[in-house]
């Protein structure tokens, strides 16, 4: 259970209060396309607004590096929560972050109101962790509160650092629903308990496995790190993604999967086609004779079926990943079937953040899942059992 201190631990009337979100939204044209991340930090800035703090508000959007780029100003971040609350949500336009009009507020916020800062990455510090920076940010307040769930896995100045030059830390109410759902999925879970894995991202994906093969009785493994198994256990895998380097690695997750005595299975069959692009001509192959000129897209009606059924009985499912290209309609239907077999689950079902919280929301079962992660890499690491910098910074109840 978590034991740092919360919101509901501290007193911030009439304080100024720094609270770091993440407010790292989807942008097209200016237009923010997905505003979950912004929904899900309301219920802390409403505690902390009604209260009476003075509220300063801050996050980073996107991998500016360091440098001003006008596209990736929070701005529309500003608008959007603005509307949500209802009420004016100043923005702080410092391209410096920390500039007059974050000092103007610091001064001159009355109880309740609330600003903006400029997205913290327009500085260079921000994601060296700087010293200098932290303390600008933490001038601006008494009290820092995180609720950046989804960027607790970096140690950046606004995440992290920040917190050594306050008075008071505590955590939001999201970054506590995170973790109340995502540690009580591992660590107590009501068995059977199963973990679908699945995405691109090979590499980062893979060390998960490990840990979670201490935990769950099942383990379904499907998308583009399938191949590298399939690759390891002397499969064709035409031009499937793989990773050589972890060849080694999948056979030793297999054997140790064996050895705790946990269900691991892997794709039997999959979608094939030439090149990604709804196009293609596309058809199904055993996942171990995938022509040369072919990739894997999408896991096959055979795996569906076995994964579907290897999921009936579960009473705690979680899923990270994607089991194919999901944003290409084609090759979609791997992930939609699983995201349908888990809303009609009668489990607790969580989605681990990133692509799966992205597709299970596309397809429309979002209001059918226990719980959606706001966090992608940040859930990843939480259930690789990795202390999270954002959540180590805040103080102990
Ligand atoms: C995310 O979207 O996963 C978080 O906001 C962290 O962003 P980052 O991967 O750019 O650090």
């Amino acid at each position: 259970m978590l034991n740092k201190k919360t919101i509901d631990d501290i007193n911030v009337k009439g304080k100024n209060v720094l609270l770091r979100v993440d407010f790292n939204v989807p942008l097209k044209d200016g237009e923010i396309t997905d505003d979950t991340r912004i929904k899900a930090a309301l219920p802390t800035i409403k505690k902390l607004s009604g209260d009476g703090a003075k509220l300063i508000i801050c996050s980073h959007l996107g991998k500016p590096k360091g440098e001003v780029k006008p596209e990736l100003s929070l701005k529309p971040a500003a608008d959007r929560l603005a509307e949500l609350l209802g009420k004016e949500v100043k923005f702080l336009k410092d391209d410096n972050v920390v500039g007059e009009h974050a000092l103007w507020a610091k001064e001159n916020l009355k109880e309740g109101e609330i600003g903006l800062l400029e997205n913290t990455r327009f500085r260079p510090e921000e994601e060296k962790n700087g010293e200098d920076f932290s303390k600008e940010l933490a001038s601006l307040a008494d009290i820092y509160v995180n609720d950046a769930f989804g960027t607790a896995h970096r140690a950046h100045a606004s995440t992290a650092g920040v917190a050594a030059f306050v008075k008071e830390t505590a955590v939001g109410y999201l970054m506590e629903k995170e973790i109340q759902f995502l540690g009580n999925a591992v660590d107590d879970p009501v068995r059977p308990f199963a973990a679908i894995l699945g995405g691109s991202k090979v590499s980062s994906k893979i060390s998960v496995i490990d840990s979670l093969l201490e935990k769950v009785d099942i383990l379904l493994i499907g998308g583009g790190m399938a191949y590298t198994f399939a690759k390891a256990q002397g499969g064709k895998i035409g031009k499937s993604l793989v990773e050589e380097d972890y060849l080694e690695y999948a056979t030793q997750m297999i054997k140790k999967a064996d050895e705790k005595g946990v269900r691991l299975l892997l794709p039997v069959d999959t979608v094939v086609a030439p090149e990604i692009d709804n196009e293609a001509k596309f058809r199904t192959v055993d996942i171990m004779a995938i022509p040369d000129n072919q990739m894997g897209v999408d896991i096959g009606p055979r795996t569906i079926a076995l994964f579907k059924d290897a999921l009936k009985k579960a009473k705690t499912v979680i899923w990270n990943g994607p089991m194919g290209i999901f944003e290409i309609p084609n090759f979609a239907q791997g992930t939609k079937e699983i995201a349908k077999a888990m809303a009609e689950l009668d489990a607790t079902t969580i989605i681990g953040g990133g692509d799966s919280a992205a597709a299970v929301n596309q397809l429309g079962f979002a209001d059918k899942m226990t719980h959606i992660s706001t966090g992608g890499g940040a859930s990843l690491e939480f259930l690789e059992g990795k202390e999270m910098p954002g959540v180590a910074a805040i103080a102990d109840k």
